[in-house]
Parts: C-alpha cells; structure tokens; sequence
C-alpha cells in the first residue's frame, strides 16, 4: 500500500525522502515521485513503476532542506508518470502527496473545470491540489483546511509550497500519519519504518487532524482548528528489526523469527507460579468482559485465519458463544449485537481499511471493543475500547507468518483470561499456560528440520493444485497454509474441514496431487486417518503433519512432517511452521517475488 515520507530541516532532503521510501517499499506499490521546495519553486521527479526507476533521473547533490515523496498504489487512474505523486497544482507552486481515496473527486474536479482548471492527470489527488491552488489566500494552513471541508472520502496528505517552503501540512482522516520529532528538523511518514533511521520520537496523527510542521515547531489542529496537545511517544523497534539480517527474504526471517518473536508475546503475560494470566491492556474493561455473553472475531485473510482459532479457543476455555466473522461481510450485513456482545478487530497493521470499518460497526452499535494488533499506535488500537498487542515486531514480508503465530498466542492468553473468569480451574489453567510456554522452544525443534518442508516444496512444487486438510484446532491451520502457498506461489490452494472431501471436493483428487492433512494427535485423529485413505485410494499424494513419535502415519501416507507434541489448542502454533515453510519455498523455486508478491499489499487500506 502506498507510502508518503516528508522533511523540512537542515540536511539535504533528497537522501532521506529516497531512504524513507525504500524502506516503505515492502508495503506495495506502483509508481513513485519526490518534490523539492523552496523560495525559487518546486523540483519535481516522478515515474511509473519501481524505485530504482525514479532514482535514475535525481541529482543527489540537490541542495534543498525541505521535500515530500510519494510511493503510489493507484485508485484512480493507471500507473503512469502522470499519475504519479505528488500532483501539482495549475500554477506549479503547490505540490501534494495522498494516500486514500477522495470519494467526491468528480464533482470536485467539475466544479474546479468550470473555474478554468485543466487537469493534468486521471486521478483525486489533483483535484485537491488544484482546490489548494484556488484557495490559498497567504495562508497554507488555512487554505488545507478549507479544502479538506469540502471533501469526502480517506486521507492521509502533505502539502508543500513555494511560498512557505519551511512548511508541511499534513492532514489524516482514515490513512496512517506520523510525525517524526529531530533536532532542528521534523520529518513525517505513513509507517514508522520511513524514518526510524532518523528518530524513536514520533507524533501520531488522528483522524481529523491537522500537522503544521516546520524545522522547528509541531503544532497540531482538529480540522476545525481546534489546538490539539500530544505527547511524543518512542517508537520501540529498532532498524535492525526491520532489515533483513542475513536472511535473503523477510518472510523467511520473520517464519525463523517466531519462537522469539512468541517470548516476546508472552513476556510478563504469563505467571507459571500462579497459573494465571496479565493482560495489562484490558484492566479498564476486565469486569465488562467479565460478563462478556458474545463474543465476534472480525479479520480479514490471515487474521481471519487465527481469529477462526479463536472462535474454537473461547468456546472450549472460556464456553461464551463465538462467532468469527469476514470484516468485509460483517460490516455491511447489519449484525446483531446486544447487551454483553464483546467485538475483537484482529489485525496486524491495524490499518485494514475492512477490518477498520467492521470495528466502527460494531462499536457504534454499543459492543465493547477490543484490538488484537500488532502495530502499535496504529488505527485500530486508537478507537477500540481496550486491546492486547501482539509484540512480534515488525511484519515486514507481505505474507502474514509471525503476526498469524503472535495473534493465535494473544487469543489463547485472552481465552485463559476469560476461562479463568467463568469455569476453567486454576489447574487446567496452569497446564495450558505450561504448555503454551514450551511453544517457542517447540518452535526452534521444528525450524531445525526445515529442509524436510524444504524437499516437500521441490518434490510438488510444479504441481498448480493442492488441498490443505484439518480438524478441530486444525481446520483454521489448513485454510491459512492454503492461503499462503496461494498468495507468494500463486498456486491454486483449497482449504477444507477434511470431512467436507466426501461432500464433493474429493472429486478434485488426480493422480499425484498434493494433499496437505494435519493429522497431529487428538480426538479426530482417527478420522482424519479415514481422510488420508479416501485420498490415497484415488491417487492422491498425502503429505502429512504428525505427532512426533507416530508410527502409524508414516504407514498411510507418502510423506510425513512431525511436529512436537502439544495440548490440542495449541497445536495451530506448531503445525502452521512446515506449511509456510513449504510455501515459501515453493514461491522460491518458482521465482516468484516472496516478500512482494504480485498485486497484494501489506496493508490493504482500500476498499
Ligand atoms: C496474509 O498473508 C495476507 N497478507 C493478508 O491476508 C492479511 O492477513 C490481511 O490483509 C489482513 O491484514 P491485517 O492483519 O494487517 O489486518
Ligand atoms: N487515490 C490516489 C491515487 O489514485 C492515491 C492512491 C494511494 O493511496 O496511493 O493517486
């Protein structure tokens, strides 16, 4: 999803816009663009497609201190040159940058034609630099907000011009904003990998808010210019955490980054002595969700994925009703919620424009909402009612794997709250925290044995149709090791519950075909090895995920991955590693783009 970074200070702004964007590059994108400003104009560079590409035409050398840049994932209008950010207005003195979209852009764009205005490009973003251009009377500020008043639609903007070079103005309803406080400078970007190389001290924007930010000053604004006060908060990650250390890609050192990344989840979360559990986020609202009678899981993809696991951990540890519901669907499906109905927004980015909506949904409707994200500070944390982050650093692969892991662990440390609350015993609380706490070590024996998913990927990677078989806890895993060979492979996956074969898709088996079943040990085992052999009996070629120490598997089936063994409930966290590693590297031997795949983005913030 598209990227703005912004800087007014001292240094020379070229570098550290490039910089910014290149770290941003992982969200996805199709075109690119940077302006430099001062008392003698605007220097503008943009070009369709990949980064490198702008980079060829810019002189690093360029003096100016103050500059905006824009990567563009395109809404209205192709990728083209054109297109591309930041759009100007008629006279050549205002320059903006835009992520999200301006739903009111034709009539705006009519009204400004029949002014004289002649539009350049196909897309929004014009249309409000060119009403900033018609409106500005001495006064950067003033003119934004005024033009702002007069659209519709989601946000996140910069806007620069030539006759108050020092100044940004920056504006966000609906699309991520942050501003980064230096000394002598302020920078501002849409995610905080833009400019973790410059400062932690960071300002983040709300919707409805409006930045004016100079080498010097940050003042903050409601959109009725209302005065705002904020606190600089620090930004706790690092920029090794979001590089590559070594690995060739970030989906591959975010799968290997999961046992530490689930210590840190479960740091001070879990008291082994006592057998309970701290969730220090939920403190303000734990008597409310005490009495919790409904609880809705709503997520998009992979979140749906672990949330899905959620729905199965809260009926079976905490016995509330339990619903997971497709965000995109829910929100426009006009749901049910009444008195002791709990909403949970799982989501990575926290931005997830769907998930977003089905969250304001619910809330407004009167249900107690929590987030279960992973990106601190961003949307969804800002307008649930309390929530639980998952502290798996930063998700940089645009294929979920630690965040799918961190998120499962956060809603089985969220069912042991609840359970505790109601029926669960401090014993059986105990042995789930004790098990759950084995995880990350259970986690590095599997990864030991990558190769094994490895030999699975070269020996069916060729192979344009898999199916991905589970049960019980096992069923969500399937669907979410589906949908990553899919996604960075672009092979056609399906994920069933394994009885639903016999209902029709077992028709689909041919000769060879790889079938992915989790038959780990549990109370279905003995099902899901019916399963196998209804799909060995037509050919197909069973690839298995097992229990360690079971024999019997490597009887029925052509191919077995063990993982250790763990209570049943905790089983997606074990069984999910083998099926990203067979997917990534099948995206590998088939030279697929891992960490950006063809048309997704990290954070779908569109519709
Ligand atoms: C998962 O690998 C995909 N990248 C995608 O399905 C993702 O899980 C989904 O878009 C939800 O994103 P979120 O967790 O940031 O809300
Ligand atoms: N809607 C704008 C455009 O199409 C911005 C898209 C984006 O978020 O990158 O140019």
């Amino acid at each position: 999803m598209c990227g703005i970074v912004g800087y007014v200070g001292r240094r020379p702004a070229l570098p550290i816009l490039v910089e910014g964007l290149r770290r941003l590059e992982y969200r996805g994108y199709d075109s690119a663009g940077v302006a430099l400003v001062d008392q003698e104009g605007l220097w503008v560079a943009k070009s369709a497609g990949r980064l490198y590409v702008l980079e060829q035409q810019l002189d690093f050398t360029a003096p100016q201190t103050r500059g905006l840049g824009h990567t563009r994932w395109a809404t209205h209008g192709a990728p083209t040159e054109a297109n591309a950010h930041p759009q100007l207005d008629a006279s050549g003195r205002f320059a903006v940058v835009h992520n999200g979209i301006i739903e009111n852009d034709r009539a705006l764009r009519k009204y400004l034609e029949q002014k004289g205005v002649i539009f350049k490009s196909e897309t929004d973003t014009e249309v409000l630099a060119q009403l900033i251009g018609q409106l500005y009377d001495g006064n950067l500020e003033r003119a934004v907000r005024q033009a702002l008043h007069e659209v519709s639609g989601t946000y996140g903007i910069a806007v620069m011009c030539t006759f108050e070079p020092d100044v940004i103005i920056a504006a966000r309803k609906g699309s991520p904003l942050i501003v980064g406080v230096g000394q002598g400078e302020h920078l501002l970007a849409s995610d905080a990998a833009a400019i973790l190389a410059h400062t932690t001290q960071v300002v983040y924007l709300d919707d409805g808010e409006i930045a004016r930010i100079t080498p010097e000053q940050l003042r903050l604004t409601t959109l009725d210019a209302i005065p705002v006060t904020k606190a600089v908060e620090e930004i706790e990650w690092t920029l090794e955490q979001i590089e590559l250390g070594g690995y060739e890609h970030f989906m591959l050192k975010e799968i290997n980054e999961q046992p530490e990344a689930l210590e840190n989840c479960l740091r001070g979360r879990i008291d082994l002595a006592e057998g309970t559990v701290h969730l220090g986020g939920l403190v303000d609202c734990a008597r409310e969700l005490t009495r919790a009678r409904r609880i809705i899981l709503t997520a998009c993809g992979t979140a749906w994925h672990a949330s899905l696991v959620g729905e199965y951990l809260f009926e079976e540890m905490a016995r509330i009703p339990t619903e997971t519901e497709y965000a995109s669907e829910f929100r426009y499906r006009n749901p049910v919620i009444d008195d002791g109905t709990v909403l949970i927004a799982v989501s990575q980015s926290g931005e997830t424009m769907d998930t977003l909506a089905a969250l304001r949904e619910g809330k407004q409707r009167g249900a107690l909402t929590l987030g279960v994200v992973n990106v601190v500070g961003s949307t969804i944390p800002r307008e649930t009612d309390a929530g639980v982050y998952l502290h798996v650093g930063p998700e940089i692969g645009v294929a979920s794997t630690k965040a799918f892991s961190g998120q499962v662990a956060v809603l089985s440390l969220l069912a042991c709250y609840l359970g505790r609350r109601k029926h669960m015993s401090a014993a059986s609380a105990m042995q789930f925290i004790t098990a759950l706490s084995q995880i990350p070590r259970q986690m590095r024996e599997i990864l030991q044995r990558a190769d094994e998913a490895r030999a699975i990927a070269e020996r069916f990677g060729e192979h344009n149709n898999w199916l991905y078989l589970g049960r019980g806890f096992n069923y969500p895993v399937a669907l979410e090791g589906a949908l990553k060979i899919k996604e960075i492979a672009y092979i056609h996956a399906e994920g069933l519950p394994a009885a639903e074969m016999k209902h029709g898709p077992i028709a689909l088996i041919t000769e060879g075909m790889p079938v992915v079943c989790i038959a780990t040990a549990g109370v279905q085992y003995e099902k899901i090895l019916n399963n196998i052999s209804q799909v060995r009996g037509r050919g197909g070629s069973v690839i298995a995920v097992a229990t360690e120490g079971d024999k019997e598997i490597r009887r029925l089936s052509d191919h077995v991955l063990y993982v250790p063994d763990t209570l049943e409930p905790l089983q997606p966290l074990l069984t999910v590693i083998p099926l990203q590693l067979i997917a990534y590297h099948a995206a590998v031997l088939r030279g697929c783009n891992v960490d950006k795949p063809r048309n997704l983005a990290k954070s779908v913030t569109v519709e």
